[in-house]
Order: structure tokens, then C-alpha cells, then sequence
């Protein structure tokens, strides 16, 4: 089954750096506004019988390229492809995961991919577990901890300390402290607003120690200012890493992540960069990492539901790769 990759026109420079990857070229598409707004979108290449990759994170804005990614796999399901993959680095509508009120976001997003004709989905460091149960197809999350605690690990002191921004974030500074051998800590977040955070302590040893704070997400800043304050504040020594899969950095997330005493800050290029970027950070391409999934996909021909992130994936991958 020949291989087609769609750029679904959010994050164009990691789509022809997998299809690079891939040796696969872009399959030509439209993606355009009627007079209305609406998304208008055409699939110029032929698509029957092919084994069809759309690549769209569904971020900044994830009204629109949630949309986008939509129109295209109905378009290709229409157009006969044998099977259609999104691959979904950053994965919009994850955060509103609970009742009471609000609506259960992932569920939803999860049911329009499906129902536009998704067959199986790969996607990065999800913000939880709720999407990924939210598809009745196949998901594979994959996680970016490895790429960027090996790029941490060169830079780190032996007396860092992972820290977990909120609780949500523990099982993920459990994996970075694995990778890296060291001890974890996790500070205690409320969230007044959107924009808004507040810590409340920090359980765990921080004292005198270089924090490396982690998190799946930044999107204002404010939970990795408000961390990076409450460990300051706590005794950590005031010079502060910060590792992150996806960079929304919205609004003035630059400026106040540039307030902190910074020695380094990796992000992905899950999501296309804001024009503002803080000194310090540096993007870790998971280009591989995505191409190298897809390849297993098409080799597998069927992919196991619930699979969760191996470490010891993580770990060949990053062997290939060094
Ligand atoms: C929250 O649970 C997420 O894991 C992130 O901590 C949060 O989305 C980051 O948002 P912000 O940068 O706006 O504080």
C-alpha cells in the first residue's frame, strides 16, 4: 500500500521533515477560506488504495486545524484510501477533561476524528490519559521524555532536582527523574484563571538543588513561573531548567518565562513556534520520532489499543539516532 503524506498546513516544517524522514513527498492538497470563513479544502493528489498519513497538530488555533484535519481525512476517506492515520503531535481539547458543567472536551474531539474517517491516531505526550480512552481506534501516544532528557542530561548538576509543576505532572517528572537518575519533587498549583496560578508549597527535597522543572505543556507560562518562584523561594538555587514536549507560549508567556533566572528551556517543534521566542530555548525535533512511529505503524499493519509509551522504545529510538 503506497504511502501518502497530507500536510494539514499547521506545522508545515515538521510535516516535510518527516515526509523527509519517510522519503515520502507532500501529497498536494488545498487548504483555503470561502468568502465566509469557512475552511475550504481539496485534495489535488490522487488518494484511492493508499495507505494516507495526515499530519496536524491541533493547536494555535485548535478551532481551525481541529476543522482542518477534519475536511481532510473525510476527503480522503471519499477518495478511497485504503487507511486513513492522523498524526496528532499536539492534541487540542485535551485540558477540559472533566464534568460538572464543562463538557468533556477530549471525548469530543476524539468522536469527530473518528467519525471523519480516522482509522488510528499517533500522538505526543497527551495531556491525559481521558483522550486516549476517548477513541474506540487505535492510539499511540508517544512520549518526547527521552529526546529531552538527553538533552538535558549534559547540562544538568548532579544535585538537580525534576520538579513537577502540579500533580498532574508527577507521572511525568517520574519519567524524566528515571531517565535522568534523579529525585523528584512537586509543587502544590491552583488555578485562579486561565491565566492565572498559584503555588501553594512544594513537597519534597529542593533545597540548595538546580531545579529542572517539567511539564507536558506551556501555554501562558504562568505554571512554570508560579513552579520556578515557589522552588526560588524554597531554597533551590536560582538558576532554573525547564523541559516541556509542547510550546504553546501564547500571549506574553516569552516575557514572563524571560523574568526567570533561565540556564536552559526545551520545547518541541510539536507545534509551529510563536514569533517570540525566550533566549534559551531550544527546540528538539521529534521528526524521527513521529516518522519512525509511522513506519512501525505500516509494518504493523495493526495497532494494539491502550498501548501505552515504552521507555524502552524511547530508549531505541534515541540510540538510533546517536
Ligand atoms: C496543566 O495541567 C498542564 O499540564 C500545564 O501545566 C498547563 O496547561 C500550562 O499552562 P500555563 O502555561 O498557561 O500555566
Amino acid at each position: 500500500m503506497s504511502l501518502t503524506i497530507i500536510d494539514g498546513g499547521a506545522n508545515t516544517p515538521l510535516a516535510e521533515a518527516i515526509a523527509g524522514t519517510l522519503a515520502a513527498p507532500l501529497s498536494r492538497r488545498i487548504i483555503g477560506r470561502f468568502p465566509d470563513g469557512e475552511a475550504q479544502i481539496q485534495l489535488i493528489d490522487p488518494v484511492a488504495d493508499d495507505d494516507v498519513v495526515i499530519i496536524q497538530p491541533t493547536g494555535l488555533p485548535p478551532d481551525a486545524h481541529l476543522i482542518e484535519l477534519l475536511l481532510l481525512a473525510d476527503a480522503a476517506r471519499r477518495g478511497g484510501a485504503a487507511r486513513v492515520t492522523a498524526v496528532i503531535p499536539y492534541f487540542g481539547y485535551a485540558r477540559q477533561d472533566h464534568d460538572g458543567g464543562r463538557p468533556i472536551a477530549a471525548a469530543l474531539a476524539a468522536r469527530l476524528i473518528e467519525s471523519a474517517g480516522v482509522e488510528a491516531v499517533i500522538t505526543l505526550d497527551l495531556h491525559s490519559r481521558v483522550v486516549e480512552s476517548s477513541f474506540r481506534v487505535p492510539v499511540r501516544n508517544v512520549s518526547a521524555v527521552q529526546l529531552l532528557a538527553e538533552r538535558l542530561r549534559p547540562l544538568l548538576p548532579d544535585d538537580a532536582v525534576i520538579v513537577a509543576p502540579d500533580l498532574g505532572a508527577v507521572k511525568l517528572a517520574e519519567r524524566y527523574a528515571g531517565a535522568l537518575e534523579l529525585p523528584v519533587a512537586f509543587v502544590r498549583k491552583e488555578r485562579v484563571t486561565g491565566a492565572a496560578v498559584e503555588a501553594h508549597g512544594i513537597t519534597g527535597d529542593v533545597r540548595g538543588r538546580v531545579p529542572v522543572i517539567v511539564d507536558d505543556m506551556i501555554s501562558t507560562g504562568g505554571t512554570i513561573v508560579a513552579a520556578a518562584r515557589a522552588c526560588i523561594g524554597a531554597g533551590a538555587r536560582a538558576d532554573v531548567f525547564v523541559s516541556a514536549t509542547h510550546g504553546l507560549l501564547v500571549g506574553d508567556a516569552s516575557a514572563r518565562l524571560q523574568e526567570l533566572p533561565l540556564r536552559a528551556l526545551f520545547v518541541t517543534d510539536s507545534i509551529v513556534a510563536p514569533q517570540a521566542v525566550p533566549q534559551r530555548l531550544e527546540r528538539v525535533t521529534v521528526a524521527g520520532l513521529l516518522a519512525c512511529e509511522i513506519a512501525d505503524v505500516r509494518s504493523a499493519r495493526s495497532l494494539p489499543s491502550e498501548r501505552a509509551p515504552s521507555r524502552t522504545e524511547e530508549e531505541s529510538y534515541v540510540s538510533r539516532q546517536s
